[in-house]
Protein backbone atom coordinates (compact mmCIF):
# COMPACT_ATOMS: atom_id res chain seq x y z
CA UNK A 1 0.00 0.00 0.00
CA UNK A 2 1.27 4.02 -0.56
CA UNK A 3 0.30 7.05 1.08
CA UNK A 4 1.38 9.96 -0.69
CA UNK A 5 2.17 12.95 1.50
CA UNK A 6 3.65 16.02 0.36
CA UNK A 7 6.23 16.71 3.25
CA UNK A 8 9.15 14.14 4.69
CA UNK A 9 8.24 13.12 8.76
CA UNK A 10 11.09 11.19 9.38
CA UNK A 11 8.09 9.41 11.45
CA UNK A 12 8.71 5.50 10.21
CA UNK A 13 11.43 3.09 11.29
CA UNK A 14 13.08 3.39 7.86
CA UNK A 15 13.27 6.04 5.65
CA UNK A 16 14.79 5.59 2.37
CA UNK A 17 16.15 8.68 0.70
CA UNK A 18 17.29 8.80 -3.13
CA UNK A 19 20.02 11.08 -3.54
CA UNK A 20 21.71 12.36 -6.61
CA UNK A 21 25.65 13.46 -6.59
CA UNK A 22 25.07 17.18 -6.87
CA UNK A 23 22.91 16.65 -3.68
CA UNK A 24 25.30 15.19 -1.77
CA UNK A 25 28.04 17.03 -2.87
CA UNK A 26 26.40 20.56 -2.65
CA UNK A 27 24.54 19.96 0.96
CA UNK A 28 21.41 20.68 -1.56
CA UNK A 29 18.55 18.41 0.42
CA UNK A 30 15.34 18.40 0.08
CA UNK A 31 14.70 17.97 3.66
CA UNK A 32 16.00 20.19 6.57
CA UNK A 33 17.16 17.47 9.75
CA UNK A 34 20.52 19.06 10.29
CA UNK A 35 22.26 15.66 12.10
CA UNK A 36 21.24 13.99 8.83
CA UNK A 37 22.87 16.89 6.13
CA UNK A 38 26.07 16.40 8.30
CA UNK A 39 26.52 12.52 8.08
CA UNK A 40 25.32 12.57 4.92
CA UNK A 41 27.91 15.09 3.90
CA UNK A 42 30.44 13.53 5.75
CA UNK A 43 30.04 10.34 4.33
CA UNK A 44 30.72 12.04 0.82
CA UNK A 45 33.67 14.11 2.03
CA UNK A 46 35.27 10.47 3.34
CA UNK A 47 34.39 9.01 -0.46
CA UNK A 48 31.65 6.34 1.60
CA UNK A 49 28.46 7.55 0.15
CA UNK A 50 29.13 9.87 -3.33
CA UNK A 51 25.14 8.89 -4.23
CA UNK A 52 26.92 6.51 -7.69
CA UNK A 53 24.37 5.23 -9.54
CA UNK A 54 22.78 2.14 -7.21
CA UNK A 55 24.85 2.70 -4.31
CA UNK A 56 23.14 1.82 -1.15
CA UNK A 57 24.47 3.05 2.45
CA UNK A 58 22.44 2.51 5.80
CA UNK A 59 22.39 5.23 8.43
CA UNK A 60 21.55 4.98 12.23
CA UNK A 61 21.21 8.00 13.76
CA UNK A 62 19.08 7.23 17.25
CA UNK A 63 16.75 4.34 16.77
CA UNK A 64 15.97 5.14 13.02
CA UNK A 65 17.44 4.08 9.88
CA UNK A 66 18.10 6.20 6.99
CA UNK A 67 18.64 4.09 3.48
CA UNK A 68 20.45 5.95 1.31
CA UNK A 69 20.00 5.45 -2.22
CA UNK A 70 22.46 6.85 -4.48
CA UNK A 71 20.96 7.52 -8.43
CA UNK A 72 23.78 9.64 -10.03
CA UNK A 73 24.35 12.54 -11.46
CA UNK A 74 20.71 13.82 -12.06
CA UNK A 75 21.42 15.05 -15.66
CA UNK A 76 21.96 12.05 -16.74
CA UNK A 77 19.64 10.11 -14.54
CA UNK A 78 17.79 6.76 -16.00
CA UNK A 79 14.48 6.32 -14.69
CA UNK A 80 15.41 2.20 -15.17
CA UNK A 81 18.31 2.69 -12.78
CA UNK A 82 16.41 4.36 -10.65
CA UNK A 83 13.81 1.36 -10.19
CA UNK A 84 16.56 -0.93 -9.83
CA UNK A 85 18.11 1.44 -7.25
CA UNK A 86 15.21 1.89 -5.31
CA UNK A 87 13.50 -2.02 -5.38
CA UNK A 88 17.19 -2.83 -4.15
CA UNK A 89 17.08 -0.66 -1.27
CA UNK A 90 13.47 -1.61 -0.47
CA UNK A 91 14.46 -5.51 -0.85
CA UNK A 92 17.57 -4.81 1.09
CA UNK A 93 17.75 -6.22 4.88
CA UNK A 94 17.63 -2.87 6.22
CA UNK A 95 14.14 -1.35 4.67
CA UNK A 96 12.60 -5.14 4.21
CA UNK A 97 12.04 -6.18 7.95
CA UNK A 98 10.01 -2.98 8.22
CA UNK A 99 6.50 -2.61 8.42
CA UNK A 100 6.39 1.30 7.69
CA UNK A 101 8.64 2.89 5.06
CA UNK A 102 8.91 6.65 4.09
CA UNK A 103 10.49 7.36 0.62
CA UNK A 104 12.01 10.87 0.08
CA UNK A 105 12.64 11.47 -3.49
CA UNK A 106 15.48 13.63 -4.50
CA UNK A 107 13.31 16.39 -6.92
CA UNK A 108 9.55 16.35 -7.33
CA UNK A 109 8.85 15.61 -10.43
CA UNK A 110 6.63 13.07 -12.21
CA UNK A 111 8.49 11.20 -14.40
CA UNK A 112 10.63 10.57 -10.68
CA UNK A 113 7.83 9.95 -8.43
CA UNK A 114 5.91 7.86 -11.17
CA UNK A 115 9.44 5.67 -11.40
CA UNK A 116 9.17 5.41 -7.36
CA UNK A 117 5.68 4.08 -7.25
CA UNK A 118 7.14 1.28 -10.21
CA UNK A 119 10.17 0.23 -8.10
CA UNK A 120 7.57 0.05 -5.40
CA UNK A 121 5.07 -2.00 -6.99
CA UNK A 122 6.17 -3.45 -10.06
CA UNK A 123 9.79 -3.91 -8.44
CA UNK A 124 8.94 -6.17 -5.12
CA UNK A 125 5.89 -7.83 -7.21
CA UNK A 126 6.73 -11.71 -6.05
CA UNK A 127 4.89 -14.65 -6.88
CA UNK A 128 3.71 -16.67 -3.84
CA UNK A 129 1.06 -18.39 -4.16
CA UNK A 130 2.76 -21.39 -3.49
CA UNK A 131 5.24 -20.90 -1.14
CA UNK A 132 3.71 -22.36 2.33
CA UNK A 133 3.92 -20.37 5.44
CA UNK A 134 5.83 -23.50 7.10
CA UNK A 135 8.51 -22.49 4.49
CA UNK A 136 10.16 -19.80 6.64
CA UNK A 137 10.67 -17.47 3.66
CA UNK A 138 11.90 -14.26 4.71
CA UNK A 139 11.49 -12.42 1.08
CA UNK A 140 9.64 -8.99 1.23
CA UNK A 141 6.19 -8.70 0.23
CA UNK A 142 5.14 -5.52 -0.17
CA UNK A 143 1.17 -6.49 0.20
CA UNK A 144 2.06 -6.33 4.16
CA UNK A 145 4.12 -3.24 4.46
CA UNK A 146 2.68 0.29 4.04
CA UNK A 147 5.05 2.89 2.06
CA UNK A 148 4.80 6.58 2.63
CA UNK A 149 6.12 8.52 -0.67
CA UNK A 150 6.82 12.15 0.06
CA UNK A 151 4.51 13.58 -3.15
CA UNK A 152 2.23 15.75 -3.74
CA UNK A 153 -1.61 13.64 -3.81
CA UNK A 154 -1.83 14.04 -7.20
CA UNK A 155 -4.30 12.18 -9.47
CA UNK A 156 -1.29 11.51 -12.11
CA UNK A 157 -0.34 9.30 -8.90
CA UNK A 158 -2.84 7.67 -7.91
CA UNK A 159 -3.06 6.41 -11.51
CA UNK A 160 0.26 5.29 -12.20
CA UNK A 161 -0.41 3.28 -8.74
CA UNK A 162 -3.47 1.84 -11.03
CA UNK A 163 -1.40 0.88 -13.70
CA UNK A 164 1.14 -1.52 -11.92
CA UNK A 165 -1.88 -3.04 -10.55
CA UNK A 166 -2.40 -3.74 -13.82
CA UNK A 167 0.56 -4.96 -14.24
CA UNK A 168 0.62 -7.49 -11.36
CA UNK A 169 -2.67 -8.36 -12.01
CA UNK A 170 -1.44 -9.79 -15.37
CA UNK A 171 1.78 -11.19 -13.81
CA UNK A 172 -0.56 -13.37 -11.27
CA UNK A 173 -2.35 -14.96 -14.02
CA UNK A 174 0.99 -15.62 -16.24
CA UNK A 175 2.56 -17.18 -13.12
CA UNK A 176 -0.44 -19.46 -11.71
CA UNK A 177 -0.37 -22.89 -12.96
CA UNK A 178 -1.79 -23.89 -16.28
CA UNK A 179 -4.59 -25.70 -15.08
CA UNK A 180 -5.47 -22.80 -12.88
CA UNK A 181 -6.19 -20.38 -16.03
CA UNK A 182 -8.25 -22.68 -18.02
CA UNK A 183 -10.69 -20.47 -20.54
CA UNK A 184 -13.41 -21.04 -17.90
CA UNK A 185 -10.59 -18.98 -15.40
CA UNK A 186 -10.89 -16.43 -18.30
CA UNK A 187 -14.20 -15.97 -18.96
CA UNK A 188 -14.96 -16.10 -15.13
CA UNK A 189 -11.91 -13.41 -14.85
CA UNK A 190 -13.28 -11.10 -17.52
CA UNK A 191 -16.96 -11.96 -16.04
CA UNK A 192 -15.58 -10.58 -12.92
CA UNK A 193 -13.59 -7.40 -14.26
CA UNK A 194 -16.54 -5.91 -16.09
CA UNK A 195 -19.28 -6.60 -13.33
CA UNK A 196 -21.78 -3.79 -12.80
CA UNK A 197 -19.92 -1.67 -15.26
CA UNK A 198 -22.42 0.21 -17.64
CA UNK A 199 -19.92 0.87 -20.55
CA UNK A 200 -19.28 -2.08 -21.39
CA UNK A 201 -20.38 -5.27 -23.13
CA UNK A 202 -19.14 -8.85 -24.05
CA UNK A 203 -19.30 -11.65 -26.71
CA UNK A 204 -18.15 -14.99 -25.77
CA UNK A 205 -18.19 -17.74 -28.27
CA UNK A 206 -16.77 -21.63 -27.07
CA UNK A 207 -16.51 -24.55 -28.96
CA UNK A 208 -20.09 -24.91 -30.00
CA UNK A 209 -20.27 -21.65 -31.22
CA UNK A 210 -17.31 -21.66 -33.13
CA UNK A 211 -17.95 -24.48 -35.45
CA UNK A 212 -21.21 -22.88 -36.31
CA UNK A 213 -19.38 -19.65 -37.47
CA UNK A 214 -16.87 -22.23 -38.23
CA UNK A 215 -13.49 -20.81 -37.07
CA UNK A 216 -11.51 -23.70 -38.22
CA UNK A 217 -8.12 -22.67 -37.45
CA UNK A 218 -8.89 -22.02 -33.31
CA UNK A 219 -11.26 -25.14 -33.28
CA UNK A 220 -8.29 -27.38 -34.70
CA UNK A 221 -5.17 -26.14 -32.88
CA UNK A 222 -7.50 -26.99 -29.56
CA UNK A 223 -8.66 -30.45 -30.53
CA UNK A 224 -6.18 -32.54 -28.57
CA UNK A 225 -7.45 -30.28 -25.49
CA UNK A 226 -10.66 -31.36 -22.89
CA UNK A 227 -10.95 -27.63 -22.53
CA UNK A 228 -13.13 -25.52 -24.17
CA UNK A 229 -11.88 -23.04 -26.17
CA UNK A 230 -12.94 -19.36 -26.02
CA UNK A 231 -12.88 -16.29 -28.36
CA UNK A 232 -13.84 -13.62 -25.62
CA UNK A 233 -14.48 -10.31 -26.99
CA UNK A 234 -14.93 -7.03 -24.47
CA UNK A 235 -16.48 -4.16 -25.77
CA UNK A 236 -15.48 -1.13 -23.89
CA UNK A 237 -17.36 1.97 -24.76
CA UNK A 238 -15.29 5.00 -23.25
CA UNK A 239 -16.25 7.52 -25.77
CA UNK A 240 -20.03 6.60 -26.61
CA UNK A 241 -19.87 9.40 -29.38
CA UNK A 242 -17.64 7.87 -31.61
CA UNK A 243 -17.32 5.35 -34.02
CA UNK A 244 -13.41 5.00 -33.56
CA UNK A 245 -12.17 1.56 -31.89
CA UNK A 246 -8.95 -0.40 -31.51
CA UNK A 247 -8.87 -4.10 -31.42
CA UNK A 248 -6.60 -5.07 -28.81
CA UNK A 249 -6.01 -8.80 -29.14
CA UNK A 250 -4.26 -11.42 -26.90
CA UNK A 251 -2.99 -14.47 -27.54
CA UNK A 252 -4.01 -16.88 -24.83
CA UNK A 253 -2.37 -20.38 -25.23
CA UNK A 254 -3.04 -21.82 -21.70
CA UNK A 255 -0.18 -24.44 -22.07
CA UNK A 256 1.43 -25.33 -25.57
CA UNK A 257 2.83 -28.74 -25.27
CA UNK A 258 3.76 -27.96 -29.04
CA UNK A 259 0.92 -30.37 -30.34
CA UNK A 260 2.45 -33.54 -32.19
CA UNK A 261 5.96 -31.49 -33.22
CA UNK A 262 6.04 -31.86 -29.16
CA UNK A 263 8.51 -29.66 -27.27
CA UNK A 264 11.43 -30.95 -26.28
CA UNK A 265 12.66 -30.63 -21.99
CA UNK A 266 14.26 -27.19 -22.14
CA UNK A 267 11.32 -25.53 -24.04
CA UNK A 268 8.58 -27.24 -22.54
CA UNK A 269 8.36 -26.25 -18.81
CA UNK A 270 7.47 -22.57 -18.84
CA UNK A 271 4.73 -23.09 -21.49
CA UNK A 272 2.26 -22.18 -19.16
CA UNK A 273 2.86 -18.52 -19.62
CA UNK A 274 2.01 -18.65 -23.46
CA UNK A 275 -1.36 -17.21 -22.52
CA UNK A 276 0.82 -13.69 -21.56
CA UNK A 277 -0.80 -11.64 -24.69
CA UNK A 278 -4.57 -12.81 -23.11
CA UNK A 279 -3.20 -11.52 -19.75
CA UNK A 280 -1.88 -8.38 -21.26
CA UNK A 281 -5.19 -7.69 -22.46
CA UNK A 282 -6.63 -8.52 -19.47
CA UNK A 283 -4.47 -6.15 -17.39
CA UNK A 284 -5.25 -3.38 -19.86
CA UNK A 285 -8.80 -3.61 -19.29
CA UNK A 286 -8.28 -3.81 -15.56
CA UNK A 287 -6.30 -0.43 -16.21
CA UNK A 288 -9.19 1.28 -19.07
CA UNK A 289 -11.80 0.56 -16.49
CA UNK A 290 -9.51 1.93 -13.78
CA UNK A 291 -8.66 5.02 -15.61
CA UNK A 292 -12.01 5.84 -17.32
CA UNK A 293 -10.30 5.69 -20.48
CA UNK A 294 -11.86 7.77 -22.36
CA UNK A 295 -11.37 5.60 -26.18
CA UNK A 296 -13.62 2.76 -27.70
CA UNK A 297 -11.57 -0.39 -27.23
CA UNK A 298 -12.18 -4.28 -28.09
CA UNK A 299 -10.31 -6.23 -25.91
CA UNK A 300 -10.22 -9.75 -27.21
CA UNK A 301 -8.52 -13.22 -25.46
CA UNK A 302 -8.12 -16.20 -28.34
CA UNK A 303 -7.99 -18.64 -25.52
CA UNK A 304 -6.85 -22.46 -26.34
CA UNK A 305 -4.70 -25.05 -24.74
CA UNK A 306 -2.11 -26.99 -27.60
CA UNK A 307 -2.49 -30.46 -26.02
CA UNK A 308 -1.26 -33.16 -27.40
CA UNK A 309 -3.27 -36.66 -27.53
CA UNK A 310 -5.94 -39.18 -30.24
CA UNK A 311 -7.29 -35.64 -31.27
CA UNK A 312 -4.57 -33.39 -31.82
CA UNK A 313 -4.74 -31.33 -35.29
CA UNK A 314 -1.65 -33.30 -36.86
CA UNK A 315 1.01 -31.88 -39.37
CA UNK A 316 0.27 -32.16 -43.05
CA UNK A 317 -3.43 -31.05 -42.30
CA UNK A 318 -5.27 -28.40 -44.37
CA UNK A 319 -7.47 -25.95 -42.67
CA UNK A 320 -9.97 -23.85 -43.52
CA UNK A 321 -9.99 -20.22 -41.33
CA UNK A 322 -13.10 -18.71 -40.59
CA UNK A 323 -12.42 -16.09 -43.65
CA UNK A 324 -12.21 -18.77 -45.87
CA UNK A 325 -8.50 -18.71 -46.73
CA UNK A 326 -7.12 -22.54 -46.40
CA UNK A 327 -4.00 -23.04 -44.01
CA UNK A 328 -1.79 -26.07 -44.55
CA UNK A 329 -0.16 -26.62 -40.58
CA UNK A 330 3.17 -27.70 -41.39
CA UNK A 331 4.19 -27.62 -37.59
CA UNK A 332 1.91 -27.79 -35.05
CA UNK A 333 3.97 -25.62 -32.28
CA UNK A 334 3.02 -22.66 -34.65
CA UNK A 335 -0.47 -22.48 -33.21
CA UNK A 336 -0.44 -19.14 -31.72
CA UNK A 337 -0.66 -17.54 -35.37
CA UNK A 338 -3.48 -19.79 -35.98
CA UNK A 339 -5.75 -18.77 -33.38
CA UNK A 340 -4.91 -15.07 -33.55
CA UNK A 341 -5.83 -15.65 -37.44
CA UNK A 342 -9.31 -16.32 -36.50
CA UNK A 343 -9.49 -13.66 -33.64
CA UNK A 344 -8.49 -11.12 -35.96
CA UNK A 345 -10.39 -12.49 -39.00
CA UNK A 346 -13.77 -12.19 -36.51
CA UNK A 347 -13.22 -9.35 -34.88
CA UNK A 348 -12.40 -7.04 -38.37
CA UNK A 349 -15.65 -8.90 -40.13
CA UNK A 350 -17.89 -8.33 -37.30
CA UNK A 351 -16.63 -5.16 -35.36
CA UNK A 352 -14.71 -3.34 -38.44
CA UNK A 353 -12.01 -1.55 -36.03
CA UNK A 354 -10.13 1.27 -36.97
CA UNK A 355 -6.72 -0.54 -35.79
CA UNK A 356 -5.65 -3.67 -34.68
CA UNK A 357 -3.13 -4.41 -31.89
CA UNK A 358 -2.14 -7.89 -31.36
CA UNK A 359 0.59 -8.71 -28.71
CA UNK A 360 1.52 -12.94 -27.96
CA UNK A 361 4.57 -14.74 -27.18
CA UNK A 362 4.27 -16.13 -30.52
CA UNK A 363 8.57 -16.93 -31.59
CA UNK A 364 11.44 -18.72 -30.04
CA UNK A 365 12.99 -16.82 -32.87
CA UNK A 366 12.34 -13.36 -31.67
CA UNK A 367 14.06 -14.28 -28.45
CA UNK A 368 16.82 -14.97 -30.23
CA UNK A 369 16.83 -11.69 -32.35
CA UNK A 370 15.89 -9.13 -29.39
CA UNK A 371 16.89 -10.99 -26.15
CA UNK A 372 14.58 -10.25 -23.15
CA UNK A 373 14.56 -6.31 -22.81
CA UNK A 374 12.90 -5.60 -25.78
CA UNK A 375 9.53 -6.97 -27.46
CA UNK A 376 9.26 -7.20 -31.41
CA UNK A 377 7.61 -4.61 -32.84
CA UNK A 378 6.16 -5.37 -36.48
CA UNK A 379 3.66 -2.81 -38.40
CA UNK A 380 3.44 -1.60 -41.83
CA UNK A 381 2.06 1.44 -41.05
CA UNK A 382 5.28 3.63 -40.05
CA UNK A 383 2.56 6.61 -38.12
CA UNK A 384 1.50 3.19 -35.50
CA UNK A 385 5.26 2.11 -34.99
CA UNK A 386 6.05 6.04 -34.14
CA UNK A 387 3.20 6.15 -31.68
CA UNK A 388 3.86 2.47 -29.86
CA UNK A 389 7.68 3.83 -29.80
CA UNK A 390 6.92 6.88 -27.99
CA UNK A 391 4.77 5.09 -25.13
CA UNK A 392 7.51 2.68 -25.42
CA UNK A 393 10.55 5.08 -24.26
CA UNK A 394 7.75 7.11 -21.67
CA UNK A 395 6.97 3.22 -19.96
CA UNK A 396 10.16 2.00 -20.42
CA UNK A 397 8.13 -1.11 -21.79
CA UNK A 398 10.38 -1.48 -24.62
CA UNK A 399 9.67 -2.17 -27.92
CA UNK A 400 12.29 -2.33 -31.18
CA UNK A 401 10.91 -2.53 -34.78
CA UNK A 402 11.41 -5.81 -36.92
CA UNK A 403 10.30 -5.28 -41.36
CA UNK A 404 7.32 -6.44 -42.01
CA UNK A 405 7.94 -5.84 -46.37
CA UNK A 406 5.69 -6.47 -49.01
CA UNK A 407 8.18 -9.48 -50.69
CA UNK A 408 7.37 -11.46 -47.27
CA UNK A 409 4.32 -12.98 -48.44
CA UNK A 410 6.04 -15.23 -50.75
CA UNK A 411 7.48 -16.72 -47.21
CA UNK A 412 4.13 -18.12 -46.24
CA UNK A 413 3.23 -19.33 -49.43
CA UNK A 414 1.91 -22.65 -49.49
CA UNK A 415 1.52 -25.50 -53.01
CA UNK A 416 -2.07 -27.26 -51.23
CA UNK A 417 -3.31 -24.35 -49.47
CA UNK A 418 -3.47 -20.43 -49.83
CA UNK A 419 -1.17 -19.74 -46.80
CA UNK A 420 1.17 -22.09 -44.82
CA UNK A 421 1.71 -21.91 -41.01
CA UNK A 422 5.16 -21.84 -41.23
CA UNK A 423 8.12 -19.67 -43.43
CA UNK A 424 11.29 -19.95 -44.49
CA UNK A 425 13.45 -23.68 -44.06
CA UNK A 426 15.23 -23.46 -41.01
CA UNK A 427 13.65 -20.77 -39.34
CA UNK A 428 14.95 -17.83 -40.74
CA UNK A 429 13.52 -15.18 -39.93
CA UNK A 430 11.01 -16.72 -37.67
CA UNK A 431 9.73 -13.80 -36.22
CA UNK A 432 8.79 -11.56 -39.06
CA UNK A 433 7.31 -14.46 -41.24
CA UNK A 434 4.65 -15.02 -38.10
CA UNK A 435 4.15 -11.60 -37.88
CA UNK A 436 3.41 -11.97 -41.70
CA UNK A 437 0.88 -14.41 -41.55
CA UNK A 438 -1.14 -12.60 -39.13
CA UNK A 439 -0.45 -9.47 -42.06
CA UNK A 440 -2.47 -12.15 -44.13
CA UNK A 441 -5.58 -11.86 -41.98
CA UNK A 442 -5.91 -8.34 -41.26
CA UNK A 443 -7.91 -7.24 -44.60
CA UNK A 444 -5.94 -3.97 -44.99
CA UNK A 445 -7.19 -2.38 -40.89
CA UNK A 446 -4.16 -0.68 -40.00
CA UNK A 447 -2.48 -3.36 -37.78
CA UNK A 448 0.65 -3.67 -35.33
CA UNK A 449 1.98 -6.68 -33.53
CA UNK A 450 3.60 -7.31 -30.40
CA UNK A 451 5.91 -10.66 -29.99
CA UNK A 452 6.69 -11.22 -26.19
CA UNK A 453 8.15 -13.98 -26.34
CA UNK A 454 11.30 -12.98 -24.68
CA UNK A 455 9.79 -10.37 -22.48
CA UNK A 456 6.42 -11.58 -21.01
CA UNK A 457 8.54 -13.71 -18.34
CA UNK A 458 11.90 -13.59 -16.56
CA UNK A 459 12.97 -17.16 -16.34
CA UNK A 460 16.61 -16.05 -14.23
CA UNK A 461 16.16 -14.79 -10.85
CA UNK A 462 16.26 -10.76 -11.61
CA UNK A 463 15.61 -8.53 -14.71
CA UNK A 464 16.00 -4.52 -14.48
CA UNK A 465 13.54 -4.14 -11.45
CA UNK A 466 11.98 -7.48 -12.17
CA UNK A 467 12.25 -11.09 -10.09
CA UNK A 468 11.77 -14.14 -11.05
CA UNK A 469 8.29 -14.90 -13.63
CA UNK A 470 6.05 -13.15 -15.21
CA UNK A 471 6.82 -9.23 -15.99
CA UNK A 472 3.72 -7.79 -17.37
CA UNK A 473 5.38 -7.04 -20.66
CA UNK A 474 2.78 -4.73 -23.02
CA UNK A 475 0.83 -3.46 -20.10
CA UNK A 476 2.04 -0.15 -19.56
CA UNK A 477 2.88 0.18 -22.95
CA UNK A 478 -0.72 -0.22 -24.25
CA UNK A 479 -2.01 1.57 -21.66
CA UNK A 480 0.02 4.25 -22.20
CA UNK A 481 -1.07 3.87 -25.91
CA UNK A 482 -4.65 3.43 -25.66
CA UNK A 483 -4.73 7.06 -23.54
CA UNK A 484 -2.38 9.45 -25.39
CA UNK A 485 -3.39 8.48 -29.20
N1 LIG B 1 4.76 -20.27 -27.76
C1 LIG B 1 5.79 -20.51 -28.70
C2 LIG B 1 6.81 -19.38 -28.76
C3 LIG B 1 7.63 -19.13 -27.52
C4 LIG B 1 8.92 -19.61 -27.43
C5 LIG B 1 7.14 -18.34 -26.51
C6 LIG B 1 9.68 -19.34 -26.30
C7 LIG B 1 7.88 -18.05 -25.39
C8 LIG B 1 9.16 -18.55 -25.28
C9 LIG B 1 5.20 -20.68 -30.09
O1 LIG B 1 3.93 -21.22 -30.15
C10 LIG B 1 6.11 -21.60 -30.86
O2 LIG B 1 6.29 -22.69 -30.43
N2 LIG B 1 6.65 -21.12 -31.97
C11 LIG B 1 7.52 -21.90 -32.76
C12 LIG B 1 7.22 -21.64 -34.22
C13 LIG B 1 7.92 -22.56 -35.19
C14 LIG B 1 7.42 -23.97 -35.03
C15 LIG B 1 7.67 -22.08 -36.60
C16 LIG B 1 8.94 -21.48 -32.43
O3 LIG B 1 9.19 -20.31 -32.17
O4 LIG B 1 9.81 -22.35 -32.39
ZN1 LIG C 1 3.96 -23.35 -30.15
ZN1 LIG D 1 2.73 -20.95 -28.44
Amino acid sequence: MITFRPAAKFDKPVTVLLLDKEQVKNKKFTFTQRVLQEQIHTLSRLGHFTAEDGELYPLLIESNVYLLVGIGESKKLSLTALRVSLRKALLSATAGKAKEIEIIVNEQNDNIVTAAIEAVLIGTYAWKKYRTASDKDKSVDMKDKHVFLVAEKKKAYAEAVAICQGVNFTRDLVNDNADTVTSDYFEKTVKELIKGKANVAVEILSGKDMRAKKLGLHLAVNQGSDKEPKLIIVDYKGAPGKKDYTAFIGKGMTFDTGGINLKPTGHVETMRIDMSGAAAVLGTLKNALALHLKKNVLFVLGIAENAIGPGAYKPGDVLRSYCGKTVEVLNTDAEGRLVLADAISYVVKNYKPARIIDIATLTGACVVALGNDYTGLMTTDDQFSRQLVRSSNETDDRVWRLPIYPELKEAVKSQIADIKNVGFPKGAGGTITAAEFLHQFTEGTPWAHLDIAGTAFNDGTERWYYGHGATGAGVRLVTHYLRHH
